[in-house]
């Protein structure tokens, strides 16, 4: 394919929605448009006020939009991993055409027949992740496509979440008048490329601002995932009631001077401090915040281990890779292999605009769908973005992504890749 396409992914965190627009040419990935608006309305993953978070959709979606000079249609959303359950499916399917030669359609129906299962009413299908697929006897297949067969099977992990969680989510991206093209679980998407092949084999925590996700990839594959209500946000609260500062303050201070361990942290420069409700101001120490901020951020590696065992890791082979934007933060990292006691990393995306740990998700939604894209198929029912009314008549001219794609052949798994079409019925 030698015409580039258009990508918008959009990630709805407790602490910032982030919105980007990646041009994927030829599989390489360039980052031409990002909004990123402080967010209201979602608390810990969870939506608490619509009207707010579609005010934060928006405004992020037209931060983004202005950089491109076109208007944003469809996006491809990230859904938190709050009440995510996993679980083990299976297809099987006879093999349609005479020939017996496995098809895109068999791919489709396989799919399909493993998601012929009871899920409880108040629960909604998220993804299905293949496992593997079996041609009559032959295990461990990636791609049964031009294969010769008479019965195909698939092994498979569904993801399954909370249908209040998710129908809230959906309903605001909705009013905030956007298309929802594909949704991704946000650790599935983020941990599929914030790992090295190696370390996909082993485990990998994602640190966000609300919230910590906690998720396992061994073999190869997506195993678990968890959440610990505490994040980012919370230090900033500790600073603000201990300093008697105000929130806002606090958020600054925490970027500008936090620092998550305290044996490295400076005890000479110090900083001031506006104090509520008073003309004064207060003077800090780095040291002196970094270790309100330390005794925070090892309750939170504390509670990872604890769910690191709930969910049965006894050992971490591959170590921990930790992303999100708090670990941004100084010592952060010193003070994970403290409390963890094994090899630890920081991911953070290598793309111009986004070299940041936070947005990790938001890179990785986008790496996602280029890739089932380029497995699966896929020819788009709209553009991704359309000519605003305000543009410049040369970024038009630049990217008229309604004509991409147009020699593909449909996509099989424009079919099967929707489980969640019945999000919209
Ligand atoms: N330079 C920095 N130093 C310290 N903390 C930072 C820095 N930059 C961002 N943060 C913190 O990172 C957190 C936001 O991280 P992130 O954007 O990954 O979370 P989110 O996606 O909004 O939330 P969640 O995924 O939990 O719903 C906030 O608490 C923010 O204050
Ligand atoms: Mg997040």
């Amino acid at each position: 394919m030698s015409q580039s396409e258009l990508y918008v992914s959009l990630d709805i965190g407790s602490s910032s929605v982030k919105v980007l627009i990646g041009e994927v040419d030829g599989g390489s990935l360039h980052v031409i448009g990002v909004g990123n608006v402080q967010s209201a309305g979602i608390r810990k993953g969870t939506i608490i006020d619509i009207d707010a978070t579609v005010q934060s959709i928006r405004k992020a979606i037209e931060q983004a939009e202005r950089m491109i000079g076109m208007q944003i249609r469809e996006v491809i959303l990230g859904i938190p991993a709050n009440g995510v359950i996993l679980q083990d499916v299976k297809g099987v399917v006879a093999v349609n055409s005479e020939n017996r030669e496995i098809t895109d359609d068999d791919l489709d129906r396989v799919m399909k027949s493993a998601q012929v299962m009871s899920v409880p009413p108040e629960r909604e299908i998220v993804n299905i992740i293949p496992k593997q697929f079996i041609v009559d006897d032959y295990d461990e297949i990636t791609d049964p496509r031009g294969m010769i067969g008479v019965r195909l099977e698939m092994d498979g992990t569904l993801i399954t979440t909370s249908k209040t969680l998710v129908h809230n989510i959906l309903r605001c991206v909705e009013r905030a008048g956007l298309v929802i093209r594909e949704i991704y679980l946000q650790p599935l998407a983020a941990g599929t490329f914030a790992l090295t092949a190696d370390e996909k084999n082993h485990g990998t925590a994602y640190i966000g601002g609300g919230s910590t996700t906690v998720s396992i990839f061994g073999e190869n594959r997506f195993m678990a995932t968890a959440v610990i209500p505490v994040g980012g946000d919370h230090i900033t609260k500790d600073l603000s009631i201990i300093l008697k500062t105000p929130t806002e303050q606090a958020r600054k201070i925490k970027h500008q001077y936090g620092h998550a361990f305290s044996d490295d942290a400076s005890d000479d420069e110090l900083f001031e401090v506006p104090v509520i409700g008073a003309d004064s101001k207060d003077q800090y120490s780095q040291r002196y915040i970094s270790e309100i901020i330390g005794v925070r951020l090892e309750e939170l590696f504390d509670l990872v281990l604890e769910e690191l065992y709930r969910m049965g890791v006894r050992d971490l082979p591959g170590g921990v890779v930790l992303t999100g934007g708090i670990t941004k933060m100084d010592g952060l990292l010193q003070l994970a292999r403290h409390v963890l006691k094994t090899r630890v990393r920081i991911h953070t995306p290598e793309y111009i605009g986004v070299r940041e740990p936070m947005y990790t998700t938001a890179v990785g939604l986008i790496r996602y769908a280029h890739m089932q894209d380029s497995y699966f198929g896929h020819v788009p029912d709209s553009p991704t973005v359309s000519a605003s009314e305000h543009q410049s008549p040369a970024s038009v001219n630049k990217k008229v992504p309604a004509e991409r794609n147009k020699e593909k052949k449909p996509g099989i798994l424009d079919k099967a890749k929707r489980v969640f079409d019945n999000f919209f019925e």
